[in-house]
């Protein structure tokens, strides 16, 4: 692959659109039912209007932030992401690779196709995160924990937002199953680490998440994993002040404002209109924020830090970088968002991220004939 070709994310994902097959394709491409949150992920972004400060010498820039104390060079990681492998024969691993590389994290799925260790392996130094699901077999649970804090990852983000998984049409026309030989890495039970068989009658995901992953998930299973590890805790997939301010009285370290790629409950707002009212309830806690759901360019990343995120994951553009060009391709598609964010905070007077705040967004205005705009 041209490395140059890819100037943009969206060009990553024009590619993956033509070379990958369609189990795979319709599987990462997919949101819910009839995908109104996914349109909506893209557009409250692009509904946002931008208002620059001018005059302020941006010749030197400062992106850098800090993760849970972790320091970041620049406020962009890389959401989790089941399956990596239908995506390139390097999955995770080339992932994990890419970010370390540049200087920035992974959140690793429990549904990976690489285990926790080989990950860990390639990812050397550089920061890693574990994402959870909680299996009805605590021992299952207990053991991915414990395994993760083994290998050297920092933080535990508790998906919160999956007791069931949601329906995704694409899915279930193509009886989705995990290609042979993939597997998923971190079990050795034959019964949890494959999903879907050929012939299953539906979405194999949706068969694998009812019969394995506890639907009674609730605050007590965040109070138990608190007393089986001393990794923070991050719940992933907070919308509402509610249960930011129940997040909080949980003492977890940390929220992610994420619908699930809109893959969970159709209907629930953007995640970039879902934020600011999580942020509010936070303040003063303590509790970090981070975003995820439609980061495409920098200076969506820009909004979203601007409306009070403490920094931004994105899922799908890295399974189109990897089907782009592996670990080159990841790599190509951070550096691109990173460096149109850079952009984007010249462009608009910041010089640090302490400089990027409210003022500088306001929701497109619905007609320009009313002044109270
Ligand atoms: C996901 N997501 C996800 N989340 C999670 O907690 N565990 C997982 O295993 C997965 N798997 C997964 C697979 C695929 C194909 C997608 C698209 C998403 C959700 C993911 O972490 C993140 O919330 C969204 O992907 C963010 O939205 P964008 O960046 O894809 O728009
Ligand atoms: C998904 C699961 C794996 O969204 O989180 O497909």
């Amino acid at each position: 692959m041209d490395m140059d070709a890819a100037v943009c994310l969206q060009d990553f994902e024009d590619f993956a659109i033509k070379y990958l097959p369609k189990n795979a394709l319709d599987y990462y491409r997919s949101g819910a039912n009839s995908e109104q949150t996914l349109k909506d992920n893209r557009s409250a972004f692009e509904r946002l209007r931008l208002y620059p400060r001018i005059l302020r010498d941006v010749s030197v820039r400062d992106m850098s932030t800090t993760v849970l104390g972790q320091r970041l060079p620049y406020p962009i990681a890389i959401a989790p992401t089941a399956m990596q492998r239908m995506a390139h024969a390097d999955g995770e691993v080339a992932t994990a690779r890419a970010a370390t590389a540049m200087d920035t994290g992974m959140i690793l799925s429990s549904w990976s196709t690489s285990s926790i260790e080989e990950v860990a392996e390639a990812s050397g130094k550089g920061l890693r995160w574990f994402q959870l699901y909680v299996y009805k077999d605590r021992e299952v649970t207990r053991d991915l924990v414990k395994r993760a804090e083994r290998a050297g990852y920092k933080a535990i983000f508790v998906t919160v937002d999956t007791p069931v998984l949601g329906k995704r049409l694409a899915d279930i026309r193509n009886k989705f199953s995990l290609p042979e030989p993939l597997r998923l890495a971190n079990f050795t039970s034959k019964l949890i680490e494959s999903c879907g068989v050929r012939g299953s009658s539906s979405s194999g995901l949706t068969e694998y998440v009812a019969s394995l992953i506890d639907p009674t998930l609730s605050w007590k299973h965040i109070e138990w994993l608190k007393t089986i590890t001393s990794l923070p805790i991050i719940l992933k997939g907070v919308l509402t002040a509610e249960d930011a301010r129940e997040a909080a009285a949980h003492n977890v370290a940390g929220v992610v404002v994420s619908n699930h790629g809109a893959r969970q409950l159709d209907g629930v707002p953007s995640t970039i209109e879902a934020l600011p009212e999580v942020v509010d309830a936070l303040k003063g806690t303590g509790l970090e924020v981070y975003l995820d759901g439609g980061v495409r360019t920098g200076t969506d990343v820009l909004k979203a830090i601007a409306l009070g995120a403490r920094a931004v994951f994105v899922g799908r553009p890295a399974l189109w970088a990897l089907a782009y060009n592996g670990e080159a391709g990841v790599k190509r598609m951070i550096e691109i968002l990173r460096d149109e964010f850079s952009l984007a905070m010249a462009l608009s007077g910041a010089t640090k991220i302490s400089e990027i705040n409210r003022r500088l967004v306001r929701r497109q205005p619905p007609s320009y004939t009313s002044s109270k705009l």
